[in-house]
């Protein structure tokens, strides 16, 4: 009987052991970096790892991460896992040391499709330079009423101060409107929801965004950049759950279905699950002879017991 009980021990050992929770842990085959950045879910380089809402969007060159989206390439200075947030730059972004005319900055403008994952931070403003009168910027206000306002304490008044605006000769004069569109206009990006520069018929563009919950004195000390905020939209119990079986998340060949990838096999829960999307189980006839096993040795076990087959029903 102790030997029978001790083989049958084993043996459910051995159907544990083949079971995918107890497989070794994974190393997440999704994770990378770009120069000194992490590359971490829901972001990734490789096709078919990550969050389908984010494929195809960053890409690393000489260790420089570029974010790609229908608006341009920008350049990825750092991905705040714990505030979901981005920061983005822009080469053609005027600064307070620099002001780029000629309608060649990007702006932010994201594709429909991708366009629920992403939005600039409520703190970021969006300062559009050199509008034309003509602009939709200025369209559908009637009066002295202009989109334009302060966005977190920075706006286009505190902007003027830049040295850069001395060297374009900027005369300080009001932005009243009738004298013609001002020369500076800070809007949030929900108000327009695109900055597109040709649309808006404008000349150049700046952006700014405030980290820290005090003021920052001066358009001198603001960060120049664009802040963009992400999400998976309130997806995240797939990723997590997978991950916590050992598994990376990513998704299938039609760039729409999210995978979790258990090295030797593919599930569509995590790798605990059973329903695999693709390759052979390797371990499941070892899996069949065990359980085949330890009912057998059960059975042996209890054979005789009358009361044992109904407790069991
Ligand atoms: C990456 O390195 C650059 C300088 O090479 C530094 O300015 C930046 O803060 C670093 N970023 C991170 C996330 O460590
Ligand atoms: C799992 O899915 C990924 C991404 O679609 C694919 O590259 C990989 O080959 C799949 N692995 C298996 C074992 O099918
Ligand atoms: C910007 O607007 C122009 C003109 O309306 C349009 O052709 C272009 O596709 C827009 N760009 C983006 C990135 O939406
Ligand atoms: C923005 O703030 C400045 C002071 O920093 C103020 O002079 C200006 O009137 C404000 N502009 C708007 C449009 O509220």
């Amino acid at each position: 009987m102790t030997s029978l009980f001790l083989i049958t021990l084993s043996f459910s050992f051995l159907a544990l052991l083949a079971t995918p929770s107890f497989a070794t842990i994974r190393a997440n085959s999704c994770r990378s970096y770009c120069g000194n950045i992490t590359i971490d879910y829901p972001f990734a380089l490789d096709y078919g790892c990550g969050h389908p809402g984010f494929r195809d969007l960053l890409f690393c060159m000489n260790d420089v991460l570029m974010f790609h989206i229908s608006s341009g390439s920008y350049r990825v200075l750092d991905i705040d896992y714990a505030y979901q947030a981005l920061t983005l730059h822009d080469p053609h972004l005027s600064t307070c040391d620099n002001i780029v005319l000629g309608g060649k900055g990007n702006g932010f403008a994201i594709e429909h499709w991708r366009a629920p994952y992403f939005n600039p931070t409520a703190d970021n403003v969006f300062m559009l330079i050199g509008c034309s009168a003509q602009s939709p910027l200025f369209q559908g206000f009637p009066g002295k009423h202009l989109p334009c306002r302060n966005i977190s304490g920075m706006g286009c008044e505190d902007y003027y101060d830049c040295p850069a605006w001395n060297l374009l000769g900027h005369k300080k004069v009001g932005s009243v409107y009738g004298s013609g569109p001002p020369e500076c206009c800070a809007v949030a990006f929900e108000a327009i929801k695109a900055i597109n520069l040709s649309k808006l018929e404008c000349e150049g563009y700046s952006s700014a965004y405030s980290l820290a919950p005090l003021r920052v004195d001066g358009p001198g000390g603001w960060s120049y950049g664009i802040r963009v905020k992400y999400s998976v939209q309130g997806n995240e119990e797939f990723c997590r759950a997978c991950e916590a079986t050992g598994g990376a998340c990513g998704f299938g060949t039609d760039g729409v279905k999210q995978l979790c990838m258990c090295g030797s096999f593919n599930s569509t829960k995590n790798c605990d699950s059973e329903s695999s999307t693709s390759s052979k189980r390797t371990w499941s006839l070892v899996d069949a002879l065990a359980g085949i096993f330890v009912c057998m040795s059960m059975w042996i076990q209890h054979e005789g017991d009358s009361t044992w087959l109904i407790n069991m029903m």
